[in-house]
């Protein structure tokens, strides 16, 4: 395999979104990153996924939702978890929601296939972040299933959030994960 296709694959590891920091992309580094999205497989062509971006100014927002959900789960939760929670929104130089959206109006292509499209989409991101030499993070989490984020992001009925993804610079990294030998997901029938 071609050493640059070899080293970006796995190269790649997940940066926890605390260490990511400034600089993020430039404008025209985020949209070639956004725009490997559209490589991903999609059967039917259906677009079952979408980003969105949350602007800086958009972040108080995201945190209240956070540190409400927080809430809604465990009345107790003390100020600094509260605080911990709200803080999560401003990680990160670019954050990103990953949507899948199961709208079909054949029934014709399952659920399963679209997440699956939608897998792809964010590896096209992941991978095009760490071309540029940023670091990322998928993230998800309880606050990601509560009605409160379905309201902020004003979701259709069919549309479902599955992760944040984070990019920016690396600040500290830990060693990757060691990762499963081709035996443990590999056979012959
Ligand atoms: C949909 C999805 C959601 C994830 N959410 C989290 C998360 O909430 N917290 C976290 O630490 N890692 C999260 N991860 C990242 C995985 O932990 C990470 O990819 C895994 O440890 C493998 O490490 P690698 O990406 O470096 O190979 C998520 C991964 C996926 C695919």
């Amino acid at each position: 395999m071609d050493q640059f296709a070899e080293q970006l694959i796995h190269g790649r590891t997940h940066i926890s979104p605390k260490r990511l920091g400034d600089p993020g992309p430039t404008e025209a580094q985020k949209e070639t990153i956004l725009l490997a999205a559209n490589a991903a497989p999609d059967h039917g062509r259906m677009l079952p996924w979408r980003f969105i971006e949350i602007q800086n100014s958009s972040r108080a927002n995201l945190g209240e939702v956070f540190k409400l959900s927080l809430l809604d789960r465990d009345p107790n939760a003390t100020a600094a978890q509260q605080q911990e929670a709200y803080e999560k929104a401003f990680r990160g130089p670019l954050l990103l929601l990953a949507v899948a959206n199961y709208q079909d109006p054949n029934d014709d292509i399952s659920k399963q296939e679209k997440l699956i499209s939608l897998g792809c989409a964010i590896q096209n991101i992941l991978l095009s972040a760490y071309a540029y030499g940023f670091g990322s993070g998928l993230s998800s989490g309880r606050a990601l299933q509560s009605d409160r984020i379905r309201t902020l992001f004003r979701f259709t009925k069919d549309e479902e959030p599955i992760c944040f993804i984070t990019i920016g610079t690396v600040q500290k990294n830990k060693p990757g994960r060691i990762r499963p030998s081709l035996s443990e997901y590999h056979s012959i029938f």
